[in-house]
């Protein structure tokens, strides 16, 4: 049970009646809820009842002398450990991504330094529209949690994604995000640097080589490790996922960029390879488009450099070695005993073996086997987030032994 507070911004559709619910299930959970409520919202559900629900004033008017007098909007924006907006109606959602502040829930997203999440809901169409979904997008790139809204059939009689998520599920967000913002920082003073995706090695200037790579492991490694407290450098080949908030992202495309790209993020305390980088690129890619019948000829033939190999580079450092190095094994077939075996090849100290056997690559779960100095873990198969959060506390523990504790930088 936790014992935080939010600020909940209550927008104006069908849905703002669940709010009424949602502080309810937060105050069993023990966390207090501060309640904005737009205009719009005010058609759905009065002042009265989200007042007398959160035993808090409810606030509603950017120039209110009153309100101002009592809690300036500012500091409105500012009293609470997660700023949380449900249901974010479309107009909501145009107005936070395009930056606009001309009400007190517009200002206040614009005025706060805590992190927001956002819980859409609105009419199928309306949450489909460009717009709707290139305001969403800008909001996660932006580092705002946007949730994605339930399908079923709406208040409207429509059928599709738009409804707002069951109450339960979104208080168990709330509670997981304020848990991340609250809890123990056991990797504060630490410097993590990561690499993920895939590397891209051209070919010509305009085809490369490259694999599946999506980059979800390696991005919620980084985000955990942020969550506990390190500053993280994450060396990225090109993926489609936002940066983790609070991670410095470097981006990067070939393996050659990726090692020089780490080499400048050193000094640091852990290194963690996830990256899947290319383990050869073309040997010399032509500086203009290889054509179909050049010097009608057939197709080039691929000639192949190996690429530096990173993991194996930073586990050789003599002076610059991070104090514990990570690297991931994809493994097929044999998982433990090719991973036993890459962890000697590599130097690295931990070796985190998954089976890409399956559809590992581009999917969300992973099944892990962790081979350390001590020896070989199997872990159950879950979520990327949750391997991420689990490997995260491994690491954490590593530097929490005796005489491990370093003073923070600060
Ligand atoms: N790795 C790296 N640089 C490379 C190749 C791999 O840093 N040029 C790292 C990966 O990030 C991963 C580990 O090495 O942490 C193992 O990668 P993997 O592809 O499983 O192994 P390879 O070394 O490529 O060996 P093989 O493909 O033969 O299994």
């Amino acid at each position: 049970m936790s014992s935080n507070r939010i600020l909940l911004i209550i927008g104006g559709g069908i849905a703002a009646y669940k709010s009424l619910e949602l502080i309810r299930a937060l105050a069993k959970r023990g966390v207090a809820t501060r309640c904005i409520l737009t205009n719009g919202g005010s058609h759905f559900v009065t002042p009265l009842s989200v007042s007398a629900l959160s035993g808090d004033k409810c606030y509603g008017d950017l120039f209110s002398l009153d309100d101002e007098a009592e809690m300036g909007h500012i500091e409105l924006s500012r009293s609470a450990d997660l700023v949380v907006v449900c249901p974010a109606t479309a107009d909501l959602l145009a107005k936070a991504a395009g930056g606009h502040a001309n009400d007190l829930a517009s200002t206040t997203l614009m005025a706060t330094d805590k992190p927001v999440l956002m819980v859409p809901a609105m009419n199928v169409r309306m949450w489909e529209h460009a717009a709707t979904q290139r305001n969403v997008a800008t909001l996660r790139g932006d580092g705002v949690d946007v949730m994605e809204p339930d399908t079923g059939t709406m208040a409207c009689g429509e059928f599709g994604p738009g409804r707002l998520p069951e109450v339960d599920v979104i208080a168990d967000r709330i509670e997981a995000s304020l848990e991340r913002l609250t809890g123990p920082k056991p990797l504060k003073g630490r410097h993590a640097l990561l690499t993920a995706g895939p590397t891209r090695e051209p070919l010509d200037p305009v085809r490369y080589l490259s694999n599946h790579s999506s980059g979800k492991q390696g991005y919620a490694i980084a985000r955990a490790l942020a969550d506990l407290g390190a500053r993280v450098t994450l060396v990225s080949g090109p993926v489609a996922l936002p940066a983790p908030r609070g991670v410095d992202v470097v981006q990067v495309e070939t393996g050659r960029q990726m090692l020089a790209a780490c080499e400048a993020a050193l000094p640091a305390d852990v290194f963690i390879s996830v990256a899947a980088v290319a383990d050869w690129r073309p040997s010399s890619p032509a500086d203009r488009k290889l054509k179909l019948k050049d010097e009608g000829k057939g197709p080039p033939a691929l000639s192949l450099t190996e690429n530096p190999d990173i993991l194996l580079t930073i586990s050789g450092m003599a002076e610059s070695r991070p104090e514990l190095v990570i690297g991931f094994a994809a493994e097929t077939d044999m998982v433990e005993e090719n991973a036993q075996r890459k962890r000697a090849r590599k130097g690295c100290d931990w070796i985190v073996a998954n089976d890409v056997s399956g559809d590992v690559m581009g999917g969300s779960e992973n099944e892990i086997a962790l081979v350390t100095e001590a020896g070989v873990e199997n872990w159950p198969r879950m979520g990327k987030d949750a391997v991420a959060r689990q490997l995260a506390e491994r690491i954490a523990r590593k530097f929490s032994g005796p005489g491990k504790q370093k003073i923070a930088a600060e």
